[in-house]
Order: C-alpha cells, then sequence, then structure tokens
C-alpha cells in the first residue's frame, strides 16, 4: 500500500507511549480551562500575564478591526502591510533599541525566515543544543544548501568557543533567551564576549523572555543589559506573553532591508491581521507599566518556595517555566492525568519535543494564579510525583 509509513509511525508513537493528540478546548479564562464541563486550573499556557483576555487590549483589537477590516489582504509587499504593523514595528525597534523591525506571522516562521535568509554557502552557525525546533528545522535546512550547522552542549560556553575555532565563514551564534523546556536562561554576557572575540553575529530567541524578563518587560537583553551592537539579530514572539500571536525580528535596517527582500517566509506570505498588530501593541505598552510582571514574579518566587520546602526536584530556572522531571513517558502521562483528576492542567512533554529519558511535566505560572492555585498545585505534585500516585 502507498505510504505504509504512515501507520508504522503511529504505531510506534503508541507503543513507545509518545503518541500525540489533541484536546479542544470550551473556554480558557482567568487561569482556568474547561473541558468537556470540567474546570481546571492552567497550569500548562504561555499567557504567562493574563493579557489573553485583558478587556483593554481585547477591546484594541476589536476597535482596529473595525476601522482596517479582519485580515490583512494580501502579503507584506503587496497590500498587506499597513499604517498599524508599521507603528508596532517601529514602536519595537525604538524601544529594543535597534534601527529596524519585521513583523511574522509566528516565532516558527521568524526562526525558518533567518535561516533561510541568512546561512548561505560560507556560513557557519553554532546552535545551542537544547535551541528550539523552529531554528533547527530552518538551519537542517539551510545546511542542505550548503550552510554548516554545529550545536554547541546546553549552556557550555567552553564548548561553543572550541566549535567556533578558528573559520573564514561568517558565524551566526543561535541561542534563547529563557529556554522553553527547562526554563533556564542562557549566560547572554559570555556568549556576546565570545561573539565579539570570534567576529560571529549573535542571534536570540527571546520567545520567553521577550515580555516578561528586564526593568520594563523588554525581556532578555534587557536584562542581561546587551545591545543591539553586541546581539545584532534579536527574535521575539508575541503568542506567549503577550497574549495575541505573530513575531519580529529586530536588525539593523540593512539586514531588515535585506530580509524584506529575500525572505521567502516574510514575503510569500498573508501579513498578519493590522488590529492583531494594534492589539499586540496595545499589549506591550501594557507590559512595560510594570504591574503584571510584578505579580507574576511573585507567583514564581512563591511556586519555589513552597516546591523547595515540599522538597519536589526543582530544575535550575528562576522563569515561569518550572519543569519537573519524570522517569519515563508513561509515568509522566501518568502523572499528568493523575494531577488532572485532581482538577488540576499540566501537560506532559515527552520526545521528541525533549530528549529521551528528560519526560517531564512542564509546569507554566501565570500572573492570573492565586496562591490558592500554587498551594494546591505543590500539594498536588507531592501527592502524585512524590508518593508515587501516578
Ligand atoms: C523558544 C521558541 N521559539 C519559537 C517558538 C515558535 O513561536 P510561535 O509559537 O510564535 O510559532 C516557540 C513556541 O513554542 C518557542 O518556544
Amino acid at each position: 500500500m502507498a505510504f505504509d509509513f504512515i501507520s508504522q509511525k503511529l504505531a510506534e508513537r503508541k507503543q513507545d507511549d509518545l503518541y500525540r493528540a489533541r484536546q479542544p478546548i470550551d473556554l480558557q479564562q482567568s487561569g482556568l480551562i474547561q473541558i468537556n464541563d470540567r474546570h481546571y486550573i492552567n497550569f500548562s499556557s504561555n499567557d504567562y500575564l493574563g493579557l489573553r483576555t485583558d478587556y483593554e487590549v481585547m477591546q484594541s483589537w476589536c476597535d482596529a478591526m473595525v476601522k482596517h477590516g479582519m485580515g490583512s489582504s494580501a502579503s507584506p509587499l503587496v497590500t498587506g502591510y499597513s499604517v498599524a504593523h508599521q507603528e508596532l514595528e517601529e514602536y519595537l525597534a525604538e524601544a529594543l533599541g535597534y534601527e529596524s523591525v519585521l513583523l511574522f506571522n509566528s516565532g516558527f516562521t521568524a526562526n525558518q525566515a533567518i535561516c533561510q535568509a541568512l546561512m548561505q554557502k560560507n556560513t557557519t552557525c553554532v546552535a545551542d543544543k537544547l535551541i528550539h525546533a523552529s531554528f533547527i528545522e530552518g538551519a537542517l535546512a539551510a545546511s542542505t544548501q550548503g550552510a554548516t550547522f554545529k550545536r554547541f552542549k546546553h549552556n557550555d560556553c567552553e564548548h561553543l568557543s572550541a566549535l567556533l575555532g578558528d573559520t573564514d565563514d561568517d558565524c551566526l551564534i543561535a541561542t534563547e533567551g529563557v529556554f522553553s523546556m527547562d526554563g533556564d536562561q542562557a549566560p547572554l554576557s559570555q556568549i556576546a564576549l565570545l561573539a565579539e572575540k570570534h567576529n560571529a553575529w549573535l542571534m536570540i530567541d527571546d520567545a520567553h523572555g521577550f515580555g516578561v524578563l528586564g526593568e520594563t518587560g523588554l525581556g532578555s537583553l534587557e536584562a542581561s543589559k546587551l545591545s543591539s551592537k553586541e546581539v545584532p539579530l534579536l527574535m521575539g514572539t508575541f503568542g506567549k506573553a503577550v497574549g495575541t500571536a505573530g513575531a519580529f525580528v529586530a536588525a539593523t535596517k540593512q539586514t531588515i532591508d535585506y530580509l524584506v527582500n529575500f525572505s521567502r517566509h516574510a514575503i510569500y506570505s498573508t501579513a498578519m491581521p493590522p488590529a492583531q498588530a494594534t492589539a499586540t501593541l496595545t499589549s506591550i505598552k501594557k507590559i512595560r507599566q510594570g504591574d503584571v510582571r510584578a505579580e507574576l514574579h511573585e507567583n514564581i518566587l512563591l511556586f519555589k518556595t513552597l516546591a523547595k520546602e515540599a522538597g519536589l526536584p526543582l530544575m535550575e530556572s528562576d522563569t515561569a517555566i518550572q519543569p519537573i522531571l519524570v522517569p519515563g513517558a508513561k509515568q509522566a502521562l501518568e502523572a499528568s492525568e493523575a494531577l488532572k483528576s485532581l482538577g488540576l492542567w499540566v501537560s506532559a512533554i515527552r520526545s521528541p519535543t525533549v530528549p529521551k529519558e528528560k519526560d517531564r511535566l512542564r509546569i507554566t505560572l501565570s500572573a492570573i494564579h492565586r496562591p490558592e492555585d500554587i498551594q494546591a498545585l505543590v500539594e498536588a505534585l507531592s501527592l502524585v510525583t512524590l508518593e508515587g500516585r501516578a
């Protein structure tokens, strides 16, 4: 039969407890999700600040939609680029200290675009082992066109330095500000020094830092006091702390001009709806006022304090992403199910999303969690992971 591999691959996934299925959600609001008429406290959302359902942000989306219509109608180089997109790009460039910014429909496409457009023949990209799948996919595709793609051990500057070695290639170092599955942060200042020493460009995927870290929520660069000089390429997403969707790349005017002209992902795709750009800008301005971020940081501190008291095996993370390793994919699924039966939604993350034998419960905290939600989570985790109920 044609395409025999489909049934074979699905059967293998089931056999290994690695099969995935989507779960339709009825409603997701105020830190709760409703599924099949049951409510759960949601500890699996990247809506770190609760802005996805913020009234002011939603209203600005509606107002802009009435003004600009729903879709953007075309790709950016045709008629899809509006003053709403321009306003967001200019605000981000100014706030982040870059010459220019380009919007993308998702972080996945932004990472692909960077790899496709910049990783040419005679370029070498050295990326952290744990960098997001969207970057790896892009870099692997680029390596079939003649670019060299290497990966350094997670957060290991010595290994990075060794891999950079002596090469005449144009070099791109790529890492994340906050790692999506581990919640830890890259040693950006050290990596920036290495980039300077090797005349390499540093690219940071700040999907999980943007909106959360730094004095005004501008992310990992603001937190590490790095500038566009040290980090020539910055990628951030809007689907997490900002609560909308889409992404941006910040760089020099020349690099953005180059992406506008050569990035197939930006050129051949309908631009994001203009109202989405307006709501994104409203949300970012709100984030910069600071109140919502303070609530998130209080919740992270509370979780870590209670979890330590309970003896839970936390990983090295000070961010909203707090993983707990579980020995095996089956056990991760069972622990997630046991938490569900206690009214808590915590997704099991298994290979290939994380390396084999690094299966985990990935807890994400939000500003909208109440202290009693976090207390309930820690008690349930103790029951499920420490007392072997799973
Ligand atoms: C580190 C990282 N980069 C990129 C992406 C992709 O972003 P988006 O969801 O906007 O496609 C994600 C999303 O999960 C991510 O965690």
